[in-house]
């Protein structure tokens, strides 16, 4: 299939896109690049071979769009782009509703202008708010999002899933295929060391800030919060390997590809770690130590996240290859490799 990526220079698109091309499928990228470098669809061409096109489109600008739409036929549509920061959110609402919420609506017009109805869309965990329910199944209570990121997401499924229902009800031969992925913490990077994240600034989360703190140039982890009612006092969280969140994508470009409809899976493991857990982890993989003391808890922070994965495994044949080590390993090989990230 033809992929059209909206922000695929990023962490999780860049990913996305080596496993598209690794089971056979072609893409093509737009990406205003206002959180990431083009240097990282050139690393995704050293490692995968493939030239992939790239258009410096940002998702609001319809005209650009539809030269994107003109020069291309696509399959599906990946929807990565949207900013995504949750604090940042919370002081520049205005910013993430018109990004977010009205991007997507200006893509998915021109989509269907275009005769194009299938989209994989980033969700989040964050429209669980504070789960009802551990591990958190796709049904738990949700709508009672804890700031303006979360908020967007859940609109945005919200969009989709009315799109695909106005279809059905009005008898539409073909009705919007959309598949909800609920991503809870990716963290990793390509085992290659060439592509992973790369945040502006002070990172906001955790496996960022711990490789910064490795690498010397943060001086040591604020941990936020050891008084939660977890095994250790810490924040648990269920990380995931990015690789293997790439993976699920091409999962759900299956489940497109057979009319699924409006498809909702959390990519998660179904584990849960604490930060103690993650910094030991890391400094067992990987030899390095990392200093840390103890901060206030994180307003907004929950005690516990994470998923029951079962209804990806079972209904899209997804599973998680690799564990914490790997993810740790990886993330530092990333790190070490590119202290300066992509040098944006
Ligand atoms: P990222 O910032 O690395 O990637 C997002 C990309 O979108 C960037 O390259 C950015 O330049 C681009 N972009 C933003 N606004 C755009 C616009 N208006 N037009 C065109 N391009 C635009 O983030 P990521 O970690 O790769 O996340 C990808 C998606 O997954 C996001 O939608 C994010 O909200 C969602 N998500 C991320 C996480 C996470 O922890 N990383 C968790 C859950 C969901
Ligand atoms: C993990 C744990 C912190 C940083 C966020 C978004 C979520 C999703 C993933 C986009 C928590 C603790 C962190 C630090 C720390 N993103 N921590 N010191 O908050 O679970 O999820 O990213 O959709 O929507 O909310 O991830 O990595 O920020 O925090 O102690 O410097 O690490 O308190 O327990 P979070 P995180």
């Amino acid at each position: 299939m033809n992929i059209l990526v909206t922000g695929g220079a990023g962490y999780i698109g860049s990913h996305t896109i080596v496993e598209l091309v690794n089971a056979g499928h072609t893409a093509v990228v737009i990406d205003n690049l206002s959180n990431s470098s083009s240097e990282s669809l050139r690393r995704v061409e050293s490692i995968t071979g493939v030239a992939v096109p790239f258009y410096k489109v940002d998702i609001r600008d319809r005209e650009g769009l539809e030269r994107v739409f003109d020069e291309n036929s696509f399959d599906c549509c990946i929807h990565f782009a949207g900013l995504k920061a949750v604090g940042e959110s919370v002081v520049k609402p205005w910013e993430y509703y018109e990004n977010n919420i009205y991007g997507t609506l200006v893509l998915v017009d021109v989509m269907r202008k275009h005769g194009l109805k299938n989209i994989i869309f980033s969700s989040s965990a964050t429209v669980y708010g504070d789960p009802a329910v551990i591990p958190i199944t796709e049904d738990c209570p949700k709508g009672m999002c804890t700031n303006p990121y979360g908020w967007t997401k859940w609109m945005i499924e919200q969009i989709l899933a009315d799109l695909h229902a106005a279809d059905v009800k009005n008898g539409c031969k073909d009705p919007w295929n959309a598949v909800l992925l609920r991503y809870f913490n990716p963290i990793g990077a390509h085992p290659s060391g060439l592509i992973g994240e790369d945040p502006s600034g002070i990172p906001n989360n955790l496996m960022p800030y711990i490789t910064q703190v490795a690498v010397g140039k943060l001086e040591k982890l604020h941990v936020f919060g050891n008084d939660y009612d977890t095994h250790d006092g810490t924040g648990v969280r269920d990380y995931i390997h990015v690789v293997d969140l790439a993976r699920g994508h091409v999962k759900a470009l299956d489940a497109i590809e057979k009319k699924c409809g409006v498809g909702v899976y959390n990519l998660g493991t179904g584990v849960g770690y604490s930060v103690f857990d993650i910094v030991g982890a890391f400094e067992k993989a990987n030899g390095v130590r990392i200093p840390y003391v103890i901060d206030p808890r994180r307003p907004g922070d929950v005690a516990v996240c994470y998923s029951d994965p079962r209804k990806a495994m079972s209904e899209l044949g997804w599973k998680t290859e690799y564990g914490i080590f790997e993810m740790c390993r990886d993330s530092w090989n990333w790190q070490k490799n590119n202290p300066k990230g992509y040098g944006k």
